[in-house]
């Protein structure tokens, strides 16, 4: 096999794995621990700070219009667990990001919520969706353009996981690979333009809590 051929074969391996349908995110992990820095997120608390109840949330959103300034991005995932490696129903995904200039802007007043922001709950497929346009790195360029996900399951406390990025794109490099924990699974993604619509998967392997 030519290096051409293994890179191919690894690009088609790496596809399967990202989509929907693949297989990687939903073996079991049962080697799973439970990382003792679980809790530790400062922002966690805005997972709950939801208007509405759970069962008011839909499985997709439109997390910022059509009308926001930038090149638009749909993002989806489904949650698994870390047991079974099934998809898990009920999970809340909270996402926020910044906007095409880098800026979190002012969320609602009292709040430390970013301008574009939404939760999302999954149904029985784990499925969990949302439109946006695709942030840009902060102003200082200090890290790569990233969106904020938590999750928070039925009866659990929330908690952050890695950032989703943009693989190949500013500063997602081997150095930003290798610093990540990959808290709920791999958050580098590939993207692809369809239909000028930027798109990419980022499944969600639950972590596993204390008990
Ligand atoms: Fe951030």
């Amino acid at each position: 096999m030519t290096a051409i051929e293994t890179n191919r074969r690894v690009l088609l391996l790496g596809s399967a794995a990202l989509g929907l349908t693949g297989s990687a995110c939903a073996q079991p992990q049962a080697d799973a621990k439970v990382r003792p820095d679980l809790y530790n997120g400062e922002l966690d608390y805005l997972a709950t700070d939801f208007t509405g109840r759970a069962e008011d949330l839909t499985a997709s959103i439109v997390l910022s219009p059509t009308t926001e300034p930038g090149e638009r991005m749909a993002i989806s995932g489904r949650c698994l667990s870390w047991q079974t490696g099934q998809p898990a129903a009920g999970v809340i995904v909270y996402a926020y990001h910044t906007d095409n200039a880098g800026e979190y802007g002012s969320g609602p007043a009292g709040t430390r919520h970013s301008r574009l922001r939404g939760w999302m709950c999954t149904g029985a497929d784990g499925v969990y969706a949302f439109t946006s346009i695709k942030p840009a790195p902060y102003p200082d360029r200090s890290m790569p353009a990233h969106i904020h996900l938590t999750v928070l399951e039925p009866g659990r406390r929330p908690y952050w996981i890695d950032d989703i990025v943009f693989d190949g794109e500013f500063k997602v490099d081997a150095a930003y690979r290798a610093a990540q924990g990959n808290r709920g699974g791999n958050g580098i993604i590939p993207l692809k333009r369809n239909n000028g619509v930027w798109t990419g998967v980022r499944d969600i392997r639950l972590e596993r809590h204390p008990t």
